[in-house]
């Protein structure tokens, strides 16, 4: 047993046409439900904005403690549920496969039409499910982009509905034995279309079938609800709240206490980051730890108009500047530049600014950590002679604004072979203090937890937000 609701979603109110049918059939169950109403319809939309949007609508319904999520839409399901059955562990389940099963079971011609929304035809969601389990069927689908926004006005006894509807079909009559209402808005208009099909013609509502799976998943997990007093229904919609009421009051007869809120589910575009670097190792280390932080992290990468800045300083601080300076002024964002290097003790500090260039102009990895192995050679068996330290200099750069300069150092010794796999540049020769392992044997979180870039970035997210108020 498990009172927890189950979450309902749809682009608007068409969704509430499989809320009639849990309610009727599952009385045990309470349901939140989500409808998008302010962006619906969803039919004429790519199938990318349509997962976007199915993505926000399952979120809300996460942070309502949902034990199940039902797609009460046709055009969701087709772009969005594998994706999001996928990602989830809690029961995730759609319209197309009940409506298609449903229709199998009815037809005697094997003819099947199929009215839905654009994106659903596209997706061709009804049209494989039917070949896929009987090849000799024959299924005609239409979209009809005028039902939806019909619907959504509450104009579905007007003479205009009428006379859209007939039209809209008009090319399956007397060509289908079934009909398959594959968008969960169309059955709101249901007199209309069988009145236009004929009334020998079956029609399926897939919203209405798919009951018949959210029990069978329900039993199957053991989620069933418990019989109670009463339940709390909740209906949400992200436009406003009396249309949505009006519609739902009249399709829902007999909920008592409806009650129906405004919710805003948009995620917000996040704030972007843009590291100054090509360098896709320093952009990892950079996304993990200013993902959780609420930026989303851009590098040079995202940008391939920008011109390369030549690093002219002589210091970290001053090319780090450099950098992100610049870049900022080009781009008006809030970019971090960074200047990372090692400095060998035995080396007077170098390479120190010129490690990225300290074999030639260009050089691998390997390269420099070949020559920095040949400039050690005469203290090869000595570690005490070998100490280094890895620095970084990170710099925040807002157009009109003085800039941030964190840095950090990270302490050890240079080995005599290189070892490990991870990270990149000196890593397999640098080993750490009190540590066994050089750099690049470390773990990704082991080594972001004491490395000198970790540590800068650390200070910098200390000091960021104060630095962004002062900046307004
Ligand atoms: N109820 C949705 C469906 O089942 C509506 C589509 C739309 O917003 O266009 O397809």
């Amino acid at each position: 047993m498990n009172n927890r609701p189950i979450g309902l979603l749809d682009s608007g109110v068409g969704g509430l046409t499989v809320v009639r049918e849990v309610l009727r059939q599952l009385p045990n169950e309470e349901i939140v439900y989500i409808g998008d109403t302010r962006r619906a319809p969803y039919g004429s939309r790519t199938k990318e904005q349509i997962t976007a949007f199915t993505w926000d609508m399952v979120n809300f319904l996460l942070s309502k403690n949902v034990k199940m999520i039902v797609m009460a839409c046709n055009t969701a399901t087709a772009a969005a549920l594998e994706e999001v059955k996928q990602t989830l562990d809690i029961p995730v389940l759609g319209v197309i496969l009940p409506g298609a099963s449903a229709a199998l079971q009815t037809t005697q011609t094997k003819k099947i039409g199929v009215i839905s929304t654009q994106a659903t035809l596209d997706s061709k969601a009804y049209v494989k499910n039917i070949m896929q389990r009987t090849s000799d069927a024959e299924v005609f689908s239409l979209a009809c982009p005028k039902f939806v926004p019909i619907v959504e006005s509450n104009e579905m006894n007007s003479e205009i509905a009428k006379k859209v509807v007939h039209e809209s079909v008009q090319s399956l009559v007397g060509k289908v034995d079934t009909l398959i209402l594959g968008c969960t808005h169309y059955p709101l208009l249901r007199p209309l279309i069988q009145e236009a099909m004929g009334s020998e013609v079956k029609l399926i509502d897939s919203g209405a079938e798919t009951v018949r799976d959210i029990s069978v998943l329900l039993n199957y997990f053991a989620l069933n609800g418990d019989k109670r007093q009463e339940n709390h229904h909740e209906f949400y919609t992200t436009a406003s709240v009396t249309p949505f009421y009006e519609i739902a009051h009249n399709w829902l007869d007999g909920l008592e206490d409806l009650k129906v809120f405004h919710a805003e589910i948009e995620t917000k575009p996040k704030k972007v980051m843009l590291v100054a670097t090509r360098n896709q190792g320093k952009v990892r280390e950079f996304e993990k730890l200013f993902g959780s932080f609420g930026y989303q992290i851009k590098s040079l990468k995202d940008f391939p108009n920008l011109p390369d800045i030549d690093e002219t300083g002589t210091t970290f601080e001053a090319n780090a500047r450099l950098k992100a300076e610049q870049i900022s002024a080009l781009t008006g964002e809030l970019v971090i530049g960074d200047d990372s290097g090692i400095c060998v003790d035995a080396l007077g500090g170098r390479p120190g600014v010129y490690s990225h260039r300290y074999a030639g102009e260009d050089p691998t990895d390997a390269q420099n950590n070949a020559k920095l192995l040949q400039e050690l050679a005469a203290t090869e068996n000595q570690p005490e002679k070998r100490t280094a330290h890895f620095h970084t200099t990170l710099v925040a750069a807002c157009p009109q604004h003085e800039s941030l300069v964190v840095e950090a150092d990270w302490q050890g010794h240079i080995a005599t072979q290189a070892q490990g796999e991870n990270g990149f540049g000196y890593d397999p020769l640098f080993v750490p203090e009190n540590s066994s392992k050089s750099a690049a044997e470390l773990l990704e979180e082991e080594k972001n937890a004491q490395s000198h870039r970790g540590q800068a970035l650390q200070k910098l997210m200390l000091a960021l937000p104060e630095w962004l108020e002062n900046k307004a």
